[in-house]
């Protein structure tokens, strides 16, 4: 017996359409005259499903392709980087949580899968961006596991203070310059390719103390405002390669950067409550508030923000505020 389908005018949607028995069911929906949306997590995998289901289809329809925005957050593991990852899979993106400690990227990476609208697994890496090996290694993975790379965020930053005169002045600021800097220049240069393929979007975490003076903090600083010009600069070259470039001068954020930096909890709780006091706002922000941030920034409704280097700061730096411990 031969049965003949027509679902000429339908529109299908079959999700894991990129591959097995999805893929086998929109390749018949398509061969029988619908209109179908393929579907995943690999772009290649999706495209190339597409292609197949154009072929068979009576009127050489094209499917619409759907898959969600690849998202590669440097020092995701905590703080600032996992509020951002955390948020970007709450909005269905698919994520890649990273930084040197795999426990932490573990944990964030199961928060992230809770509150993502399909349960979508994070790609778990685990990599020292200050290493340019690392960050070829960690961009070719995100590739492979997902097929693209749609918005990279260099949010890896972290502090060594010292004053000039100091014995190990130098060594901190070789320290501050390739945690700070180098990790943002490896990871930008290496993912160039990708992105201009996905017309994509870099962000640069930055911070108040491109703009100001504080003791012991000068190699700091010297990164943060490399960092904000780097980002005017590349945001220039890359535009005819459609992508959109900007960084954020965050103020006082209350995460755990202090301890990492060497403070107990309790200096940590108190600097952080001294530093909201010294906020207009009154108070420091939480790692989201910078997180929805960089949201804004990676949407179509920030098509026009390029090259710039965009406050979050409580109004800290409007005030001229200034924090001496
Ligand atoms: N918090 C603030 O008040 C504030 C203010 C202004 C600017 N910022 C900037 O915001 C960014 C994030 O700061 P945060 O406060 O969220 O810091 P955090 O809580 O200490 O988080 C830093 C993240 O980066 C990872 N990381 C550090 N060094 C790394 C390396 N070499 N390779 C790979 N991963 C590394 C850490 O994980 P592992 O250590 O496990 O690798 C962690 O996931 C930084 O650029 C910082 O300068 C923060």
């Amino acid at each position: 017996m031969s049965m003949s389908f027509d679902f000429t005018g339908k529109v299908v949607l079959v999700t894991g359409s990129s591959s097995g028995i999805g893929a086998a069911t929109t390749l018949l929906f398509s061969k029988c005259g619908a209109q179908v949306v393929v579907t995943g997590r690999n772009q290649q995998n999706i495209s190339r499903v597409a292609k197949e289901c154009a072929e068979v289809s009576p009127k050489r329809l094209k499917p619409l392709e759907v898959v969600a925005k690849v998202v590669l957050v440097t020092g995701s593991s905590s703080g600032i980087g996992a509020a951002t990852a955390l948020l970007f899979s709450k909005c269905g993106a698919q994520v890649v949580v990273t930084g040197r400690n795999q426990q932490n990227i573990s944990r964030v990476a199961k928060e992230c899968a809770e509150v993502s609208p399909k349960r979508l697994k994070p790609l778990e890496v685990v990599a020292d961006v200050c290493k340019e090996d690392d960050c070829k290694r960690l961009i070719a993975s995100t590739v492979k596991e997902f097929g693209k790379l749609d918005i990279l965020v260099n949010n890896v930053g972290a502090t060594k203070s010292s004053n000039v005169y100091d014995d190990n002045y130098l060594e901190n600021y070789k320290w501050n310059l390739n945690t700070n800097l180098d990790s943002v220049v490896y990871m930008t240069h290496y993912s160039v390719t990708h992105l201009e393929k996905t017309k994509g979007i870099i962000i640069n975490i930055s911070g108040v103390k491109s703009a100001q003076t504080s003791r012991g903090m000068s190699a700091y600083s010297m990164t943060k405002v490399a960092v904000d010009m780097f980002t005017k600069s590349i945001a220039v070259e890359l535009a005819d390669k459609g992508i959109r470039v900007n960084s954020i001068i965050c103020g006082a954020v209350k995460t755990e950067g202090l301890i990492h930096a060497g403070l107990t909890q309790q200096q940590s709780d108190a600097t952080f409550a001294a530093l909201g006091a010294a906020t207009p706002h009154g108070q420091p922000a939480k790692p989201s508030e910078i997180g929805y941030a960089v949201m804004y920034l990676c949407s179509d409704e920030a098509s026009y923000v390029r090259g710039s280097n965009f406050v979050v700061d409580g109004g800290w730096l409007a005030a001229n505020t200034t924090y001496l411990p």
